[in-house]
């Protein structure tokens, strides 16, 4: 991110620590429940921004080598994502050409060549059909045209995008806009490698997950004993680009930086954390040395249910640390109240600080959202309310209604 950027950013943050005033868009909105609920506006999303929305699978670092290779069943077309001997990333249907069986059956991995469990038709991580058992029994398959269907695939600045429909169009500029592209490629993202994955799966809608990283006005009221020991929250700097948008709240140090020179500003110390609204599905932390994904992703047959994977990144710098520690002795592992405790000063493990993460998303966030999927279902309370403290979810909701065309948040005068 620019540094002119950076400090307008953190000048934001100052004065609203300064006044003890969060955000302020300026208005309320009113939202219909049944957005959360309803199976008719459950099924144009999976086909509108699921099944036919090009798709980020995650960073460069999934597909570390040539030769690596990753399958997703996230979006209703199962893919297989590869990168062939020249580091080329590529993505397939992860469908034999036979009769439909999944050429590869491990979510990641490393494989230059996929059987097909059934009657083992092999094709290549470019996609070719390689090998037929019996050709002579089958009879002639011209194998020229009968590799995997090939998907639109691109990877950019160290993200891996991808298109359910083999004639999807994927052109990253016009998704992400100039702006946001250029401020992501300023991560470095390529360079994270990949450190582990979670899995939650709860009874709450897919955008009630993602409301969870919508505002920072619960910090201090549902994460009182965890998070806000850390991050203090009521403090937002909100910018949209086009659909997407980024949002950063103070760190609890942040006013010391006014003892600081502005050039020496960085944005990673002032704030507590940078995130990346990526329409529709995506949350993207990021780091100075790490990378935090959000995916998520709803149940095509259940829209009171949903999938998030957490996936964390880590620069090879941090990995390195992380082992000189533990050669040390000095790596501890954490939990809720240690991982908290702002005066610890010992270095946790990598996959402990991911645990503590998690687990509190899944049991303090998601467990309000499995409450208010409940709501959202009985259907007798029809509207919730969307603060002036409140813009990301103001974003966030407007532009999903925009795109499926229902009607517009309705303004609280
Ligand atoms: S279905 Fe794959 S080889 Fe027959
Ligand atoms: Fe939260």
């Amino acid at each position: 991110m620019k540094q002119e950027k950076q400090v307008e950013i953190l000048k934001e943050l100052m004065r609203q620590v300064d006044e003890g005033k969060n955000i302020d868009a300026g208005v309320q909105y009113k939202m219909p429940t049944s957005a959360y609920a309803c199976p008719e506006i459950a099924a144009k999303e999976w086909d509108l921004l699921f099944q036919n929305h090009p798709q980020l699978i995650g960073l460069s670092g999934d597909l570390a080598e040539p030769g690596s290779f990753l399958t997703i069943d996230d979006f209703g077309t199962p893919v297989l994502a590869t990168r062939d001997r020249d580091g080329v990333f590529h993505a397939f249907l992860n469908a034999c050409r036979h009769r439909g069986v999944r050429v590869a059956q491990d979510t990641r991995g490393r494989k230059n060549v996929f059987t097909c469990p059934f009657h083992a038709w092999s094709y290549s991580n470019k996609g070719d059909l390689v090998a037929i058992p019996d050709e002579d029994h089958f009879g002639p398959v011209d194998k020229s045209c009968n590799g995997l269907i090939e998907l639109p695939a691109v990877e950019r600045d160290g993200l891996l995008w991808v298109h359910p429909q083999p004639d999807g169009r994927l052109d990253i500029d016009e998704l992400l806009g100039e702006t946001l592209a250029k401020e992501l490629a300023s991560y470095n993202l390529g360079d994270l490698a990949h450190g582990g994955v979670k899995t939650i799966n709860m009874n709450l809608n897919w955008k009630l997950a993602n409301d969870t990283f919508g505002e920072t006005y619960h910090f201090a009221k549902l994460h009182k004993n965890t998070l806000a020991k850390i991050i203090p929250g009521n403090t937002l700097h909100l910018e949209e680009f086009g659909r997407h948008h980024r949002f950063v709240t103070a760190a609890a140090s942040l006013q010391d930086y006014k003892q600081v020179p502005e050039d020496e500003w960085d944005i990673h110390v002032g704030s507590a954390f940078i995130l990346y609204y990526l329409f529709p599905n995506i949350t993207l932390i990021a780091g100075k040395d790490n990378c935090t994904i959000v995916k998520m992703y709803p149940d095509p047959d259940n829209a009171g249910r949903s999938t998030s994977q957490v996936f964390a990144y880590y620069s090879q710098e941090i990995i390195d640390m992380e082992k000189a520690a533990r050669e040390a002795g000095t790596l501890q592992e954490v939990n809720a109240d240690t991982a908290y405790d702002p005066d610890n000063r010992s270095i946790p493990t990598l996959a402990a600080t991911m645990e503590v993460f998690t687990s509190t998303i899944e049991q303090e966030d998601y467990l309000m959202g499995e409450f208010q999927q409940k709501t959202a279902q009985n259907g007798l309370l029809e509207f919730v309310t969307f603060g002036r403290n409140e813009p990301p979810l103001h974003h966030f909701h407007k532009t999903f209604r925009e795109v499926l065309g229902l009607s517009p948040l309705e303004k609280i005068t």
